[in-house]
């Protein structure tokens, strides 16, 4: 435990949140916290330092376009659930909270930290919500080759499933890693647990007989939120998508589902040449597409130019508290039509990696 992280977030804390108490009571707070971790090797945050903390790594995470309202994530305390069955439990209760019907709410579930000598439980996968994907023997791919991976990891462990395009993995949990126990056990989403949306073009009736969909909350779980010195290793969270994230690289990148050829020869379009540009219309369209989608069934979903004037404004709201935003460009700026959002026209402050609180990759 790093002492001296712990001090300074309990600082960072009240001096933020003044309704926590006086200077005084930070005094106090950290001779206690400073005391426990003599005693414990770590330390137990307050349900509103836990909540404080995991909003600040979201404002913190330079790769995010959408912390505008970091201040509304939910924050689920679930420190005590520390046993499989009911972490999976919680995630699904995570993905029927945060899809809402459509009206997506970003929201935290955070389980067990990691305590000295005594690694807290894991969740295997990358996201709560993905599709399975598998190389036929002549090559091509069923799914989508992001989730082979994790499909791999899940049939090892004995989960059979057809071999179909949108197949949704099945949760893994790791209840004891580091032990000889540490096989994961793993769990079929329910169908009331996973959102998702038929992709139909408000154009081109052939579109929705392409037969494509996409879940509607992406909840990363294979991120371990760091808050002053402790690590909770379990700490799925979502915002809700922008559609490029779908439209311009999920469907679109060769390496995913590869979509631009199958949409531009609906389209009709000459693919003789790069030049024809049929690659940059296809993109287009199957962006139209899936904000169209969403937007029919009622699911949340931003648009690349609001979302970076969001993003805009965020900035200057941070900085009148006195706070730089610290920003990746690259993550930042939408892979769709960059020059004409206003993210694209301009440098960030830049990215620290010792920033804490902070979600970091796992492995770090
Ligand atoms: N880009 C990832 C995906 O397509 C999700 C990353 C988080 N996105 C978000 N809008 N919170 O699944």
């Amino acid at each position: 435990m790093d002492r001296l992280q712990a001090v300074d977030f309990v600082r960072r804390f009240h001096q933020e949140q003044p309704q926590a108490g006086d200077a005084a009571d930070a005094e106090r707070r950290i001779r206690e916290v400073l005391a426990e971790i003599d005693r414990t090797g770590t330390y137990e945050h307050t349900p509103a330092e836990l909540a404080f903390g995991a909003r600040v790594a979201w404002r913190n995470a330079a790769r995010c376009i959408g912390r505008l309202y970091w201040r509304s994530l939910v924050v689920r305390d679930l420190r005590h659930v520390t046993d499989a069955d009911d972490i999976a439990a919680e995630c699904f209760e995570h993905l029927r909270l945060a899809g809402n019907a459509g009206r997506i709410r970003p929201v935290v579930s955070i389980f067990a930290p990691d305590r000295p000598g005594r690694p807290a439980p894991r969740i295997v996968n990358d996201q709560l919500v993905r599709y399975a994907g598998h190389r036929t023997p002549d090559g091509r791919w069923i799914g989508d080759p992001r989730g082979a991976v994790m499909t791999s990891r899940a049939r090892e462990l004995g989960w059979k499933r057809d071999e179909e395009p949108f197949q949704v993995l099945p949760l893994m949990v790791q209840e004891r890693p580091g032990t000889a126990a540490s096989r994961p056990e793993w769990y079929e989403l329910p169908d009331d647990s996973v959102l998702e949306v038929p992709l139909s073009h408000p154009e081109h009736p052939w579109f929705a007989e392409l037969g494509l969909r996409w879940y509607a909350v992406p909840a990363i779980s294979d991120m371990v939120l760091e808050i002053g010195g402790v690590r909770y290793p379990a700490a799925p969270f979502n915002g809700w998508y922008m559609g490029t994230e779908i439209g311009a690289r999920n469907l679109a990148d060769a390496e995913r589902l590869d979509l631009l050829p199958v949409v531009a020869d609906r389209l009709g379009l000459d693919r003789s040449s790069e030049r024809t540009l049929w690659r940059d219309r296809a993109l287009v369209e199957l962006n139209v597409a899936v904000l169209h989608s969403f937007q029919e069934a009622g699911v949340t979903m931003a648009d690349h130019h609001t979302e970076s004037e969001r993003f805009i404004r965020h900035i200057a709201q941070e900085r009148r508290q006195g706070r730089p935003t610290p920003a990746d460009w690259s993550w930042i700026v939408p892979p769709l039509s960059a020059s004409t959002t206003p993210v694209f026209h301009r440098y960030y402050d830049p990215v620290d990696p010792a920033l804490r609180p902070a979600f970091l990759a796992r492995g770090s």
